[in-house]
């Protein structure tokens, strides 16, 4: 359903492409991790799915269709197929948990009636009836969070797009939080996470796609006894450091 063929983004004429020639398949009813170092171009990638970028080279298509074809005008129509959420949960602050969540549904003008039905269903997948009244500034990050999820999916989107999604969470609430998502991958909609934390990636052993400075280094099934292990460019020079420190003191002691 998600196709990327050869794929690069280039955010400016000059300077390093933030993916490049980037050749990615992604079936119906998958969930995959997309992982790598902090400017790796994991966000690149989910902007390309929401066509708020397009690719400088290549094609990305959702359902057989060139997304760089979609015209200005039919962007909101495809846009349905996708639901969103981020780091920083982005609900309306001056609306109550309800009005947040069937804001995505007056979007698209669903009759008042359907909204009615449809809120509380989803927030009870999510795990919050009974929160409709209280306001996002009154309720958890996990909480937050929820209410994202069930924001995104009540138009009930294809492919759930999740950019580091517990990225503020405490260990808790992100676990809780990517159960959820896992939840809602077993009831088909395909699921996309970008994520930093490792713990996730090395014990639900799903597909990860590893970028590293725009290429897919990596893509593949995690397996009983895959660990992957992925660290910030500035620990790796760190490490190299103190390793160059550590043998300059040998040739010292020498
Ligand atoms: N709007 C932009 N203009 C210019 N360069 C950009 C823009 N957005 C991203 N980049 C660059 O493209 C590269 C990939 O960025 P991207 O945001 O996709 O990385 P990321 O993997 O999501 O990183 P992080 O883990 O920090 O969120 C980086 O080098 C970044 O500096
Ligand atoms: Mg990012």
């Amino acid at each position: 359903m998600i196709d990327f063929k050869n794929v690069s983004v280039a955010y400016e004429k000059k300077g390093n492409d933030a993916l490049k020639n980037v050749n990615i398949h992604i079936d119906k009813g998958e969930f995959v991790f997309v992982v790598g170092q902090s400017g790796a171009g994991k966000s690149t990638f989910i902007k390309l799915l929401t066509k708020e970028i397009d690719p400088t080279k290549g094609t990305v298509s959702v359902d057989g269709e060139d997304l760089k074809k979609i015209k200005h005008r039919k962007v909101p129509m495809y846009r349905r197929k996708i639901g969103c959420i981020f780091q920083d949960f982005r609900l309306l602050p001056d609306r109550n948990v309800y009005e947040n969540v069937a804001f995505a549904q007056r979007i698209i003008e669903a009759p008042k009636k359907d909204i009615k039905k449809k809120v509380p269903k989803m927030l009870a997948l999510v795990g919050l009836a009974g929160y409709y009244k209280k306001n996002p500034g009154d309720i958890s990050g996990g909480e937050q969070q929820r209410v994202a999820i069930a924001r995104a999916l009540i138009n009930r989107p294809e492919i759930l797009l999740a950019d580091e999604p517990t990225g503020n969470l405490d260990d808790k609430n992100a676990w809780e939080i990517m159960e959820l998502l896992e939840d809602i991958n077993k009831r088909g909609t395909t699921v996309i996470v970008v994520t930093h934390n490792m713990n996730f990636v090395n014990t639900m052993k799903k597909r990860i796609i590893q970028l590293q400075r725009g290429i897919v280094i990596k893509d593949q099934k995690m397996n009983d006894g895959d660990v992957l292990e992925i660290k910030e460019e500035k620990e790796e020079k760190k490490e190299e450091e103190t390793k160059a420190d550590e043998s300059s003191v040998d040739i010292i002691q020498l």
